[in-house]
């Protein structure tokens, strides 16, 4: 069983009455892919919470759909943009799903709702006893310390310590406990060291929900991120044939499951792992420290189902920065105004964080590589948004100088146009299995994985086939659940 539904009785029923004094309800996949099905009683209270509030009913807005308000919004359409072509340079069009509007403002409040879900429902998680533990370099244990705060358990959010000011003055506000490993982005393993630790210490009082290994994290974009996907083509009418692309950074390799549902769909789609320059793991079984938080850690996640990775993109950080100083130095945007970027598109600026800048080079790459023409699409994800990352603006202002008008043609050219298909790599079956072969050292030697797991995610033609029927299991669970805590 890849997500554990076994059930424990008594804990599932703790579960159900502490949800029933906090009148808590759990949204199903069903209601997070179409938020139109939630009952009107709780949009309707809902237009009441803002989006970052500590509010149980904001479990609900798990989902691409938000409206993209801070206070008070229901749902709408998919949260999503074009990159303007100003900005690519290439013909290909590059549409990106907009992580801002997620509470928390960042999409992997979905991951670790579909890891945390699961394990409520089914009593394999106790939110009365235990601590739920989110190790993460991203916005990962951001989403999952509200989400237990939301659910008022107990939590432990892990990160590394270089990660942004930002990131741990929310974190303080929502975690029981913030712990900082050594290190930068790619320290993982430091991560996994302090988990281990953890689970030595505490044993039977925590739950780890680790993020690299956890299907309810694939299985939540497989799902919600996937189909927020094919409804956008369908809106824009986008012919079969132009499906071309879909890039996603890898930090947990959750986000790229959007690319396996993609490619059900549309066989002839391409799926890139983009990962940082400068930490080529994928690339050249590299390593090394980066800039582009929440991802890269120099190791292949247990959830990245490589066999269905058909091309690696290597990113220079310092590209991702000098976009982001763009996008953000009154100096950039006047000159993005100047050479005619609508109003619309500048209004827009804001909706990049550093690694959804990475997706969009991405993109950009890919499209060039393929050589793709105006009707062809290529998807790709902002995580989260600027405003998780304006402490690095003034870090860039003192290592760099201020940023000004030569600063910004420098960027939209260098970065942007002059973006080649270096590092980006087309895998054959066999560098494929080269990816695939180094969870061996992650998963096998370290974290506790077996011989039969990791060939079965390369040999076994039904291993990630079976993930996506998770989800009418667990709405089954949920809606069984909801039952139980509504009832006197
Ligand atoms: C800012 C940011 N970008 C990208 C990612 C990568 O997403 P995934 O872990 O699904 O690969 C994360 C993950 O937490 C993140 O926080």
């Amino acid at each position: 069983m890849l997500i554990n539904l076994n059930v424990n009785e008594e804990v599932r029923a703790k579960n159900i009455q502490r949800c029933r004094e906090k009148g808590i309800l759990l949204p199903t996949f069903k209601q997070m892919m179409d938020p139109s099905t939630v009952p009107a009683d709780i949009k309707e209270k809902l237009s009441h919470v803002g989006l970052w509030d500590v509010d149980p009913l904001n479990l609900f807005r798990i989902t691409w759909k938000n409206e993209p308000t801070k206070q008070g919004g229901t749902f709408g359409g998919v949260n999503y943009i074009e990159v303007p072509h100003e900005l690519t340079g290439v013909k290909a069009r590059i549409l990106a799903l907009v992580g801002k509007w997620f509470p928390t403002g960042a999409h992997k409040v979905g991951a670790t709702y579909g890891c945390l879900a699961p394990a409520l429902v089914s009593g394999n998680f106790d939110s009365v006893t235990q601590q739920a533990v989110w190790p993460s370099t991203g916005n990962y244990c951001r989403g999952g310390a509200y989400n237990s705060a939301l659910l008022g358990c107990q939590s432990i959010a892990i990160l590394p310590e270089e990660m942004s000011q930002e990131r741990f003055a929310w974190l303080k506000t929502v975690a029981g406990e913030v712990i900082a490993t050594p290190g930068c982005e790619s320290n993982v393993k430091e991560i996994f060291d302090k988990c281990h630790e953890l689970d030595a210490q505490r044993g039977n009082h925590i739950v780890i929900f680790n993020q690299f290994d956890q299907f309810g994290n694939y299985l939540w974009h497989y799902k919600v991120t996937g189909s927020a996907m094919l409804e956008i083509l369908k809106e824009e009418g986008v012919a079969a044939e132009n499906v071309r692309g879909y890039v996603s950074a890898t930090g947990s390799g959750g986000t790229l499951a959007a690319g396996d549902h993609l490619k059900d769909v549309y066989p002839n789609l391409k799926i890139g792992a983009a990962e940082a320059l400068q930490c080529p793991t994928l690339l050249r079984n590299g390593f090394g420290g980066h800039r582009i938080e929440g991802i890269g850690d120099k190791h292949v996640p247990w959830v990245h189902n490589v066999k269905n990775t058909d091309m690696v993109l290597a990113i220079d950080d310092q590209d991702c920065m000098d976009i982001y100083r763009l996008f953000n130095e009154p100096a950039g945007v006047e000159y993005l105004r100047k050479i005619g970027v609508s109003e619309a598109d500048l209004k827009n600026l804001p909706l990049y964080g550093i690694s959804g800048i990475g997706n969009v080079l991405g993109a950009i790459k890919m499209a060039k590589y393929y050589e793709m023409t105006e009707d062809d699409v290529v998807f790709t994800v902002l995580t989260d948004s600027s405003e998780m990352y304006t402490s690095r603006l003034k870090e860039q202002n003192e290592i760099q100088g201020p940023f000004d008008e030569y600063a910004a043609v420098r960027a939209l050219a260098g970065c942007f146009h002059h973006q080649t298909i270096d590092g980006a790599l087309e895998l054959t079956y066999y560098e494929r299995l080269r990816v695939h072969n180094l969870k061996y050292y992650t998963w096998v030697e370290q974290q506790g994985k077996t011989y039969e797991e990791i060939n079965a995610q390369w040999y076994d033609k039904d291993y990630w086939k079976q993930i996506p029927a998770y989800a009418d299991q667990i709405d089954a669970l949920i809606e069984a659940f909801n039952k139980e805590v509504l009832a006197k």
